[in-house]
């Protein structure tokens, strides 16, 4: 059972009108980035809660949390109404096991996200950890169109703090630029333009790789890197591929 406890909204960034960052002040408890907490609002009488994963590195003062309104979702479209000075219900434990200590050893790590989903990877950017243990770093996020490629000044900033360790992949599915991958990210990893555009090997031998956001994404990616050798993560038998569903 979820216990909750009052969180109060110190701001809601709009990047978008479907895409907002809301940043909480709750005394929640020591977290893991990566993981991910409990959000609720008090809904016609009934509590209703979804889970959030933290885009705020653990040492950070506020929670902060990247969401998107979903058409007929009971929540989303709620929490994108919330303004500063708002209540809010929070589960102060983190949960969930996206978080580097369940990924092991390689000299590269793959973070491909769609959508919110780049939340947990910029938490993670965000301390050390992987700057220590890993030669080279991708950060891919993909997205519709390109007002929705959103955190780009923390994404910039994470770029120069570690010039010659961190590549930042724009994919753009529904609109052309001159910046972008266009289309969707195993598409782009099949027909070799992933590796292309980061002149980096795509391979089990040097690569782990973290998938999160849409379930559909999930699926068809770790399909095509199980054609090239990759094998799924599991706390039992480790592997190269470790994944977060968002629905
Ligand atoms: C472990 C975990 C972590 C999550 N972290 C986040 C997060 O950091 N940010 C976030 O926005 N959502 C996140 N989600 C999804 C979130 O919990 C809600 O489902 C979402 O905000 C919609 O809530 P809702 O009540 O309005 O609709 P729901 O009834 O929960 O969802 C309705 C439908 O909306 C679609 N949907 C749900 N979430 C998304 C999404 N993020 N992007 C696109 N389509 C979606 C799906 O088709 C889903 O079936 C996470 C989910 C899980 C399981
Ligand atoms: N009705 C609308 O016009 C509209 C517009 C925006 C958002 N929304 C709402 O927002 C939600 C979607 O949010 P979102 O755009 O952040 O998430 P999303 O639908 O998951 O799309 C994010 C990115 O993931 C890609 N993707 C989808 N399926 C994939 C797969 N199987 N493999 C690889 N990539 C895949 C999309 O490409 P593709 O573009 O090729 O699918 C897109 O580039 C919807 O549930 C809806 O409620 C609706």
């Amino acid at each position: 059972m979820s216990r909750w406890i009052e969180g109060r909204v110190v701001s809601n960034r709009r990047w978008t009108n479907q895409l907002y960052s809301l940043q909480i002040d709750a005394p929640i408890e020591p977290f893991k980035a990566g993981q991910f907490t409990r959000l609720g609002l008090d809904i016609d009488g009934k509590r209703v809660g979804r889970p959030y994963s933290f885009i705020n590195a653990p040492h950070e003062r506020y929670v902060e949390i990247y969401s998107i309104t979903v058409l007929g979702g009971p929540l989303s479209g709620r929490l994108f109404e919330l303004q500063a000075g708002d209540t809010i219900w929070i589960v102060p434990k983190g949960a969930g096991f996206f978080t580097l200590s369940e990924v092991p050893e390689a000299d590269h790590l793959w973070m491909l996200s769609t959508g919110t989903a780049l939340g947990p990877f910029l938490a993670i950017l965000k301390t050390d950890e992987p700057w220590q243990r890993f030669k080279k770093i991708v950060l891919a996020h993909a997205v519709r169109t390109v007002e929705e490629l959103t955190y780009q000044d923390m994404i910039g900033a994470l770029c120069q703090a570690h010039p010659d360790q961190l590549t930042f992949i724009p994919f753009v599915s529904r609109e052309d630029t001159d910046f972008a991958i266009k289309g969707r990210i195993p598409r782009a990893i099949e027909d070799g333009r992933l590796e292309e555009k980061t002149s980096m090997p795509l391979t089990p031998y040097t690569s782990q790789v973290m998938l999160c956001g849409n379930p559909a994404m999930l699926t068809d990616t770790t399909k095509v890197l199980e054609a090239r050798g990759f094998k799924k993560n599991k706390r039992k038998q480790k592997g190269h591929i470790t994944t977060e569903n968002y629905w």
